[in-house]
């Protein structure tokens, strides 16, 4: 058997939030936790932006945005945190989409004035797919917010899930006093300062010495709440968090330190050890002896002196061992791997050997894997990733160098290999076709063209609503219909048949015209 104490101390997960709920800013503090920076307090928002040490390429810096996903690794108490992060940018949803396969539990922050925003709402819907349990931590308690128990309401609503509150707000903005831990049962004194730890008194809340904490008033008001907390929400029930059924739900800010940690001591003790994963042809256990893994993202250049690739795999059973032979499904080629490393954003570390749940980076200098690629010692798995859904941008790249048509061909390959965008030729005019959900990839894409692979290109404009992977039972059908819209069908890399649809009417006509044909929205089907 793989070594079972060291997979079930692994905690590997991602901290999803809409843009600017304060998902760096936990980060931060988390990280300050694991010992793995010293800067308690000092650090500020506009700072964290422009030197997260979670941000990796040149381009984020600039722009200040999270475009890639990293991988942070710690230990806390007796358990081995990985920590996924996310784009904070929704132009980059997919690549957020992507790292949630990676993970075994989430937490997501929300915003205590703006409650669940656009963004949570998407990242939810993947989490409930995936039945991935979820903690929520309410974030700027110290700002004037929502009625916590309106703000309750609206999260069981909106993201459609049950939540349980395991720690409870004493006022907010500038009357905040603090939480009182209904989890530990101890009560955390804000104190609005980010240099110094809070507080923490045991009381007991039926005792006058509560009264003595937050004076008369507040203490009844708290006794009320936590009886109302009592009656209406079901006792915590850690199955039905496991199961993705109800969400702890925290109250604190990030920005000052307070509540992050009672935040980690509960998540370190509910949150899953890695889970089960679904391949094509059984269900592969963690704590099975044999390693398997599979990549969920791909990225260029993390040390820009050194034109480099690393396929970021994740363990889903036994122990990667440094050197090993193993197989390289798809590709059903052996491959033993010399340098695998782990990571601390732009520390990396070569290591030895890895567990089930862990995240290692493989260095991948001739385009060797692709989105999805498995790995095992000899078995034929494919772990399921998710598909690749309709874009929702759509233009012409075209090739604005003449005497660099290769870079820009092998740039557009790698860089689709990573799963930036998909490419679709249209058959009838051969031209390429780029497809996003935002208009910011295409900005990246031009970028990194020309950076990392000395390539110009120039987008043109090409209005399109939706890609849509076609198949039909009747082949003549299939014929026919791409014999009417010739000029709107293309392949995608795989060499499927898509059809672009240049409008919802086209498209509603299309289904009608040809009832034998369907018609997908994500390329998995
Ligand atoms: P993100 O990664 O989710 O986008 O959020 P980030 O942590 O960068 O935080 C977004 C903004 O919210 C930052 O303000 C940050 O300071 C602020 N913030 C985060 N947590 C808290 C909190 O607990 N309380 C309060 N009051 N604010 C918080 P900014 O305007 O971008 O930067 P700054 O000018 O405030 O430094």
């Amino acid at each position: 058997m793989a070594d079972i104490t060291e997979i079930q101390r692994r905690r590997t997960f991602a901290i999803i939030a809409h843009p600017d709920a304060g998902k760096t800013s936990l980060t931060e503090k988390l990280l300050l936790f694991g010992g793995q920076i010293q800067v308690a307090g000092a650090v500020k928002s506009n700072k964290i932006k422009k030197t997260a040490t979670s941000d990796w390429m040149e381009i984020e810096k600039q722009r200040g945005i999270s475009v890639t996903t990293s991988v942070m690794e710690f230990d806390y108490r007796d358990y081995k945190i990985n920590i996924l992060d996310t784009p904070g940018h929704q132009d980059f949803a997919e690549d957020t989409y992507r790292t949630l396969t990676a993970v075994d539990s989430v937490i997501i922050v929300v915003d205590g004035a703006k409650g669940v925003e656009t963004q949570t709402r998407k990242l939810m819907e993947v989490c409930r797919m995936r039945k991935t349990p979820v903690i929520i931590f309410v974030n700027k308690m110290d700002r004037e917010g929502k009625d916590p128990f309106d703000l309750l309401d609206e999260l069981e609503e909106e993201l459609k899930i049950h939540v349980r509150p395991l720690s409870w707000p004493i006022e907010q903005g500038a009357r905040f006093k603090g939480v009182y831990n209904i989890y530990e049962q101890k009560l955390d004194l804000y104190q609005p300062s980010k240099q110094v730890v809070t507080e923490k008194v045991e009381v007991d809340i039926h005792t006058a010495e509560l009264d003595n904490h937050i004076g008369g008033v507040l203490a009844n008001k708290l006794r009320g709440d936590l009886e109302l907390i009592e009656g209406v929400y079901p006792e915590f029930d850690g199955e039905g968090y496991l199961a993705g059924d109800t969400a702890p739900v925290f109250f604190g800010s990030a920005l000052n330190n307070f509540g992050v940690q009672e935040l980690l001591n509960c998540f370190v003790e509910i949150a899953p050890s890695p889970r089960p994963v679904q391949a094509e042809e059984r269900t592969v256990q963690p704590a099975e002896p044999k390693f398997t893994g599979f990549v969920f993202k791909i990225t260029a250049n993390i040390d820009p002196n050194h034109r480099s690739c690393v396929a970021f795999c994740k363990i889903c059973s036994g122990k990667f061992t440094r050197n090993a032979p193993y197989l390289h499904v798809r590709a059903g080629k052996t491959m033993r791997f010399s340098s695998p490393t782990q990571f601390m954003a732009q520390r990396k570390t070569t290591i030895d050997e890895a567990y089930a749940g862990d995240i290692i980076g493989l260095p991948d200098n001739g385009g060797t894997f692709k989105i999805g690629d498995t790995l095992t010692e000899g078995e034929a798995l494919h772990f399921r990733g998710l598909p690749s859904f309709s874009p929702e941008m759509f233009k012409y790249i075209e090739n604005a160098d003449p005497m660099k048509q290769k870079q820009l061909a092998k740039g557009i390959d790698q860089l689709m290999d990573e799963g930036v965008a998909q490419l679709f030729v249209n058959q009838f005019n051969g031209r390429k076709i780029i497809g996003t959900v935002g208009q910011l990839q295409f900005e990246v894409i031009q970028y990194r063209l020309l950076n990392e692979y000395n390539a110009s290109c120039r987008w043109e404009p090409v209005s399109l609503y939706k890609a849509c992977w076609v198949e039909s039972d009747s082949p003549e059908e299939l014929e026919a219909f791409k014999k009417r819209k010739y000029q709107y069908m293309a392949k995608d890399r795989d060499g499927r048949d898509v059809f672009l649809a240049d409008s919802a009417y086209v498209l509603q006509m299309a289904q009608i015209d040809f009832k034998h044909i369907k018609f997908h929205f994500s390329s998995e089907f």
